[in-house]
């Protein structure tokens, strides 16, 4: 078989591979290969281009936009971080299906995500992750009308503060039915969905409360870690069916929700999180999006988090001293006042 490439042969499979790849993935690095070539070294090394499919990893390239057309649900996508969510997989060019209970909230959404991404199909249901029968009845809605689901995002979340014995049996209930049971609702009604499509994907939003309670965070807290447990059972079972799953644990967050906490939340949390550095909600989806296209389970968002997520795990001693000190010494600086 002859390796001979003309130039001008050269240009034009230059200018596909170039076109191919503009719709896929922008951050990966076989991308930035395709679209830094030099022609003239293309052109002079003809050759080179039967190892291209492999040298630039366009293989990978292909298997990782899975989700160019296609069918991608995403609860609490109105806002923060679930609409940055919905705007990352957009760039991908998937189908979004935007859920949440107020329709307002979500038109405005719907209306951001178009403009940066025109091409793309684009539809919001306004529905509530809490109450079963509706949040299965919407997702069956989309699916049937959509022709089925590829991807579950369960991102909808609601905030619960204040000491344990401040809160009513009512509030542990609430949070638990939206921030855990809202998902596992939500995962149900798709799953068989999922199942259907091929490299099918669930993915969960947590926080670093799923994994370290704090004082004040006895009715979210113990949400999010519960949602840690569901999402580690579901990755095994998931295998069989080709399904990836990953959670995603962000800490402070700049969205809706955390400048609610940041006026409502006791001094003593305020004072644990005084040093730890608020993360914007695009950072957050973006590292969320990117580890569910390399199908990774985790992501653990910055080096705070990390060390925090280390410390609780190995030496759960120094942790607990640590944070009851910086506790302990808001408390007298505050009684001194
Ligand atoms: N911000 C942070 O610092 C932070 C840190 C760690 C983890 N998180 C988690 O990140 C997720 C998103 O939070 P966010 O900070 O982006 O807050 P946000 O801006 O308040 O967004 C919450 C979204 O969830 C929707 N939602 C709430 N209850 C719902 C329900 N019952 N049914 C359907 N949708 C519902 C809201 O819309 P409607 O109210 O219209 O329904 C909204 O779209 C949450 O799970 C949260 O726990 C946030």
């Amino acid at each position: 078989m002859s390796c001979y490439v003309k130039p001008i042969q050269c240009k034009e499979l230059y200018e596909k591979l170039t076109r191919m790849t503009s719709t896929l993935t922008h951050s990966h690095a076989g991308f930035r290969i395709v679209r830094g070539l030099n022609l003239t070294a293309l052109e002079r090394c003809p050759w080179l281009l039967y190892f291209a499919p492999w040298g630039l990893n366009l293989h990978k390239e292909f298997k990782i936009n899975r989700f160019l057309g296609k069918n991608i649900l995403i609860t609490g996508a109105s806002s923060g971080i679930g609409q940055d969510i919905a705007m990352e997989f957009g760039k991908l060019g998937a189908n979004l299906y935007l859920i949440a209970r107020d329709s307002q909230k979500l038109q405005n959404a719907s209306a951001k995500l178009q403009e940066k991404n025109p091409g793309i199909t684009i539809k919001v249901f306004s529905s509530d992750v809490s109450h079963p029968e509706k949040i299965q009845k919407t997702i069956q809605e989309i699916a049937d009308r959509e022709g089925g689901i590829h991807t579950l995002i369960n991102n909808a979340g609601i905030l619960g503060l204040g000491l344990f014995e401040s809160n009513t049996l009512e509030n542990f209930k609430k949070v638990m039915e939206t921030n855990y049971f809202g998902a596992v609702y939500a995962t149900q009604a798709a799953w068989p969905y999922i199942k259907k499509s091929t490299n099918g994907h669930i993915g969960f939003v947590s926080s670093v409360a799923g994994y370290s309670g704090l004082i004040g965070y006895s009715t979210y807290s113990p949400t999010k870690f519960a949602l840690t447990g569901f999402a580690e059972c579901l990755r095994m079972e998931a295998r069989d069916y080709g399904i990836g799953v990953t959670i995603v644990f962000p800490p402070d967050t700049k969205t809706p929700m955390l400048e609610y906490e940041q006026i409502h939340t006791l001094p003593e949390c305020k004072a644990l999180s005084k040093n730890a550095k608020v993360m914007t909600s695009s950072a957050v989806a973006q590292k969320f999006v990117q580890a569910i296209v390399q199908r990774q389970f985790e992501v653990v968002c910055n080096i705070e988090s990390k060390i925090v997520r280390i410390m609780r795990v190995l030496c759960p001693g120094v942790y607990f001293k640590m944070v009851d000190g910086i506790v302990d010494k808001d408390r007298k600086k505050r009684n001194k006042k």
